[in-house]
């Protein structure tokens, strides 16, 4: 990251006030404070990813696992390419488990925030494809550290999937709500941008009244601060996996079938 990237991707219009908010929380509230907790309470519920897939729906638990498989076989010509240039687009999401809730659910509606490569991306639209029908809207926010970083925005998803989604890279503060004034209800909800305890509080705000009776949220990196803890309290069940190093969150009133098997 140099100094002089940074400071010209923030004095963009469109950004500065996303950057200058970011900006804002780290001096305010630090990033670390509930990590500790955080990370306890996640490794304590943690439970084996692909053990729970096979118990929910074999059958389709095997399905995801062969999508993630060949998604990142078509994408390796291209995160080759990526790396080569020095750029780094960050970890991916969990890719089987994301496809596989996204064909159990079968929303009409799937919502994301954090783009970034677009493995997440990726997944929920080839659940949907696979579906036959349904729509994602991601919210993301070019990553200000490389330069011209809206061009690497959802480098890995694959072209033919492209005409269900609705990519929006304002950040979630001008993302949501210009997206939730006019989708049906969520089906299906991914977060894995803004890791503060801020910007969680701020997504779960917004996006609850726009809920399916039947939404399922996935959170990435819970161990990072309380807010899955607290948020999967109100609701009657939830799972924390342990997926490359860090911790992903499950819960809302929809989990319970999903798990019953019952598409
Ligand atoms: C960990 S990456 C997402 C990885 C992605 N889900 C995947 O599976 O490839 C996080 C992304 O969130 C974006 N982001 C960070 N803060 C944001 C905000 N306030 N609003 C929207 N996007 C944000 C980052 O720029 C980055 O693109």
């Amino acid at each position: 990251m140099t100094l002089f990237t940074v400071a010209r991707n923030a004095m963009r219009p469109a950004y500065l006030p996303t950057m200058a908010h970011k900006v804002y929380l780290r001096l305010r509230h630090g990033h670390d404070r509930e990590r500790k907790a955080a990370e306890g309470w996640a490794g304590a519920h943690a439970q084996d990813m692909d053990a729970w897939g096979r118990r929910a729906d074999p059958a389709l638990w095997e399905e995801s696992v062969a999508f993630a498989r060949t998604l990142e076989t078509s994408a390796r010509p291209t995160v080759e390419r990526v790396a080569a240039a020095g750029v780094d687009l960050g970890g991916p999401a969990g890719i089987e488990l994301l496809y596989f809730l996204t064909r159990a659910l079968r929303p009409a509606v799937a919502l994301e925030t954090g783009v970034a490569a677009g493995w997440s991306t990726a997944a929920i639209l080839g659940g949907l494809a696979a579906n036959g029908g349904g729509q994602l809207y991601s919210s993301d926010f070019p990553l200000f550290r490389i330069s011209h970083p809206e061009r690497y925005i959802g480098c890995v998803v694959p072209p033919e999937l492209r005409d269900s989604w609705s990519l929006h890279i304002k950040g979630d503060r001008r993302n949501l709500p210009e997206i939730l004034s006019h989708v049906p209800p969520i089906g299906l909800s991914h977060y894995d941008s803004d890791k503060t305890r801020n910007g969680r509080e701020y997504f779960l705000h917004r996006v609850r009244p726009h809920t399916a009776p039947r939404h399922v949220l996935v959170m990435d990196d819970i161990q990072d601060n309380l807010v899955f803890r607290e948020h999967a309290a109100t609701y009657p069940a939830f799972r924390v996996f342990a997926y490359q190093g860090k911790y992903i969150g499950l819960t809302g009133p929809g989990l319970p079938a999903v798990e019953r098997g019952s598409r």
